[in-house]
């Protein structure tokens, strides 16, 4: 089973801080660019490559109503992901553990959001997840304090100061394996421990977190002051607008690398092709519709021949560079149809695994890849065995401007 990240959405909160000067609507649901805040948070995460999925927690008493507004709203400016929308809890602590028990089991990292912070970038995510696939098993953005901080005790007095370079005020996104969440909330449960986020709870249980560099505008509204950040209330997404990528590539035959269709080897062909990268005419075609629905030229720019990092590589990984840039500008892939002209090998045999691997690429449902094979009637190149061929269509929803 593939291993999943999925985002949680904390949104479950009174808002007691604010809710006065918020005229009694909790912070997560005051309107902010054309929806309620929770929303740009939603949207900011659904734009992290490596995401597979949200969570949205919600008020128990408010979650019919919650669920009934995400539907409303991912029908007209789609996440382009699968959500759950689940109830929280009467702490922060209890709604992430809540949240926890929600996630599908093929979950495997998560990263656990403020839905009250929607300035954090979709770059910081992912900054989070790379120092998680590198071993980490707790990751969270932190900024050193541009004031000195005083340790006092109740009466005001000061007992000590620590030092400033040694402080971080840290933030959400927070990415953990989910392993170590779930042992680490287990265990604050069991000694009864409070805490306003969830490394407090993996420290607690001696599990290593790791604080990287958050971000200045990362700010999580908390006080009446901060209802000033949320003036603009301009749609950020204007109606979705359709889009579509045509991609077309040919590979010689011969040559020195086993054939490879959709990342997937073809095996007892003994058919081999002329390339630099790995010569994966499919994934060729799909990065190069891909790159048409974003307006954003052909695999020829991005990833030259001429360069000597490429001689070799894996069409796969290049595949994930160009699916970043396409998630990156806010596009939802909707379908892909490939079709692949050859004599030789007969695709029948490997149509499913190759469709299959591709909706896996693209982090896309099986449905939403459809697998087509021709041969050209013993005519041309097809025809005479001397190479292959491959066509991808792209159809995706892009932001109105990206
Ligand atoms: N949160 C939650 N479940 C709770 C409490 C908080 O999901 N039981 C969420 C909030 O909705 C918020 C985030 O956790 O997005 C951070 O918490 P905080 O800023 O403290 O929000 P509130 O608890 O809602 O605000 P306050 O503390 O002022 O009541
Ligand atoms: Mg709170």
């Amino acid at each position: 089973m593939r291993k999943e990240t999925w985002a949680i959405i904390l949104a479950a909160g009174q808002g007691t801080r604010l809710k006065t000067a918020a005229g009694e609507t909790s912070k997560q649901f005051l309107p902010y660019q054309g929806a309620p805040l929770f929303w740009s948070s939603a949207v900011n995460l659904a734009r992290v490559p490596r995401l597979d999925g949200l969570v949205f927690m919600f008020p128990p008493d408010k979650l019919a109503e919650a669920a009934g507004l995400v539907e409303e709203l991912n029908a007209t400016t789609p996440l382009g992901l699968p959500y759950i929308c689940a109830a929280g809890g009467e702490e922060r602590q209890d709604s992430v553990v809540n949240a926890l028990a929600a996630l599908p089991p093929a979950c495997a990292h998560v990263l656990v959001h403020d839905s009250a912070r929607p300035f954090a970038s979709p770059a910081l995510s992912s900054r989070l997840l790379d120092e998680l696939a590198a071993g980490h098993k707790g990751v969270i953005p932190g900024l050193e304090p541009a004031d000195t901080v005083k340790r006092v005790n109740e009466r005001g007095l000061v007992n000590e100061t620590p030092a400033r370079k040694n402080l971080r005020l840290v933030q959400t996104p927070q990415a953990f394996e989910r392993e170590a969440l779930e042992q680490a909330h287990a265990h604050g449960r069991k000694l009864e421990l409070k805490v306003t986020d969830d490394a407090a709870l993996l420290e607690a249980a001696g599990i290593p977190v790791l604080v990287i560099a958050g971000e200045a505008a990362n700010i999580k509204i908390t006080r009446p002051e901060d209802l000033a950040m949320l003036q603009n209330n301009e749609p950020a997404q204007k109606k979705m607008l359709p889009c579509t990528g045509l991609g077309y590539d040919v590979h010689r035959y011969g040559g020195s690398r086993p054939l490879r269709l959709g990342g997937v080897l073809i095996e007892n062909s003994d058919l081999t092709v002329k390339a630099h990268s790995d010569g994966d005419v499919l994934l060729h075609a799909l990065m190069d519709a891909l790159l048409g629905c974003a307006s954003a030229g052909d695999i020829g720019a991005h990833f030259p021949d001429s360069d000597p990092r490429f001689e070799g590589a894996s069409s796969a990984v290049l595949l994930s560079e160009v699916l970043e840039l396409v998630r990156g500008k806010g596009i939802v892939l909707t379908h892909v149809d490939l079709t692949i002209v050859a004599e030789v090998p007969k695709i029948s045999p490997f149509r499913k695994e190759i469709a299959k691997n591709v909706a896996h690429l693209l982090h896309l449902a099986e449905e939403q890849v459809n697998l087509k094979a021709s041969t050209e009637e013993g005519l041309g190149f097809t025809g005479a065995k001397e190479g292959i061929k491959a066509m991808a269509m792209v159809t995706a929803l892009r932001p109105h401007n990206f």
